[in-house]
């Protein structure tokens, strides 16, 4: 049975929640396997109480530490950016958590799918990133692919109410983020404060950056098409600002299938867990009696244009999608380091794909170098004051 849990990034909001997940299911369900990036402090806390059989630490220059606070006897440490993946491989574990931040979990994502070892899916970008790759892979080793991502879990659950090719659409909720109703010309000179201030999630800080220009719905997007084999114009994203309604799927004879719950993230990721079981939950439960009302609006396009790249990189495949991926992190980090405007992240987005020559059927290599390329160009794009990139096209 599939209770060994790794859990890559485990020091991050979803590796915690997934930790809560696991201290309230108890056993048989296990945390046999840690990664971080470089929060030794919080790590070795969580080796101290879950007693794993291995850690990852992604930044070597914290190994000393990490093996201090560990001390002798303590569970085995890969180290370097293939530690996540010597975890994903390793033989005390059933079943993968993929929390890590950004297209640096696509290698661990990859290599659990090639283990055969089932992937509870949040790190998103994985599959913006290399989508093309992961679903057929999971597809021809029969791996099961555990969407941890609230709507795409919701969306998975409503999917199992009839066929898939008796899907219309799916209805993809957004909260809207921070800026929602926030005046136009107040949301360019944003702080990070500002954009950090979601109003009804509590996450890491690149997503939580991303809900504030939308790039995350965008990535969700995306995600969606791979996960579900949707093309994109099959897919509504409508704003729910109570973020209860997960997503919904609406099938050809007008029925909507939704999924709701508070929003808390420790109900997708025990549903991945558990699958296709379902244990006694530890997140608060709606009260019905309470809910004043459900509100439904349509995005704004114009305040927030990363949808509409959304569209665009789902149509055109490829290396695209790797592509948004890599400028939008490269422009997040640039934000956080008060290096641009809160404005400029979906301009040197905008710029980055402007400027790139997508490749059809890419493999992993012309992925991994899309994603090199596109991380240059949006460098180059913000040294220069978002203006004009001029690294070499791809
Ligand atoms: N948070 C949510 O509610 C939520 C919901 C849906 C989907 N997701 C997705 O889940 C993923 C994780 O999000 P999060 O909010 O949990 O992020 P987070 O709080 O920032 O945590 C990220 C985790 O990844 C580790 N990490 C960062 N960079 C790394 C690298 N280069 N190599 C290896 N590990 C690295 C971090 O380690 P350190 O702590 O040591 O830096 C941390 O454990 C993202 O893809 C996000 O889109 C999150």
């Amino acid at each position: 049975m599939s209770k060994r849990v790794a859990i890559l990034g485990s020091t991050g909001s979803i590796g915690c929640s997934t930790l809560d997940v696991i201290r309230h299911l108890g056993s048989p369900y296990k945390a046999s396997a840690l990664g971080a990036h470089r929060q030794v402090e919080k790590l070795a806390a969580q080796v101290k109480e879950f007693s794993p059989a291995a850690v990852a630490l992604a930044d070597e220059s914290r190994a000393e530490d990490l093996r201090r606070l560990l001390g002798h006897g303590g569970p085995k440490i890969f180290l370097g950016e293939s530690g996540m993946v010597d975890l994903a491989r390793h033989p005390d574990v059933d079943v993968v958590v993929a929390a890590v931040v950004g297209a640096a979990g696509l290698p661990a994502a990859l290599a659990t799918i090639r283990a055969g070892k089932k992937l509870a899916l949040a790190n998103k970008e994985a599959l913006v990133v290399a989508g093309s790759l992961l679903i057929p892979e999971a597809r021809r080793r029969g791996v099961p692919l555990l969407p941890v991502d609230s709507e795409h879990s919701a969306i998975f659950q409503a999917m199992a109410c009839g066929r898939s090719r008796d899907v219309r659409r799916v209805i993809l909720t957004a909260s809207g983020g921070p800026f929602r109703t926030t005046p136009l010309k107040s949301i360019y000179n944003a702080t990070p404060a500002d954009a950090l201030n979601h109003p009804t999630w509590r996450m890491g800080g690149k997503i939580t950056i991303d809900s504030a220009t939308m790039f995350n719905k965008a990535l969700e997007l995306i995600e969606a098409c791979w996960l579900f084999d949707l093309r994109p114009d099959q897919i509504q994203i409508v704003i729910h600002p109570e973020s209860i309604i997960h997503s919904m799927v609406e099938f050809i004879d007008g029925s909507v299938i939704a999924q709701l719950s508070p929003p808390d993230m420790r109900t997708p990721i025990q549903y991945a867990l558990t699958y296709p079981d379902r244990a006694d939950g530890c997140s608060r439960r709606m009260d019905w009696t309470q809910v004043q009302a459900l509100h439904f609006e349509p995005p704004d396009f114009e305040r927030f244009p990363a949808l509409k790249l959304a569209y665009q990189v789902a149509e055109a495949g490829g290396t695209s999608g790797a592509v948004l991926n890599a400028a939008n992190e490269a422009a997040v980090a640039a934000f956080m380091a008060g290096k641009i405007p809160f404005g400029e992240i979906c301009r040197v987005v905008e710029l980055t794909i402007s400027q790139h020559r997508i490749q059809t059927n890419p493999g992993l290599d012309d992925l991994l170098e899309a994603d090199r390329w596109a991380r240059q160009c949006a460098e180059t794009c913000i040294a220069s004051g978002a203006g004009a990139a001029s690294a070499p096209l791809a």
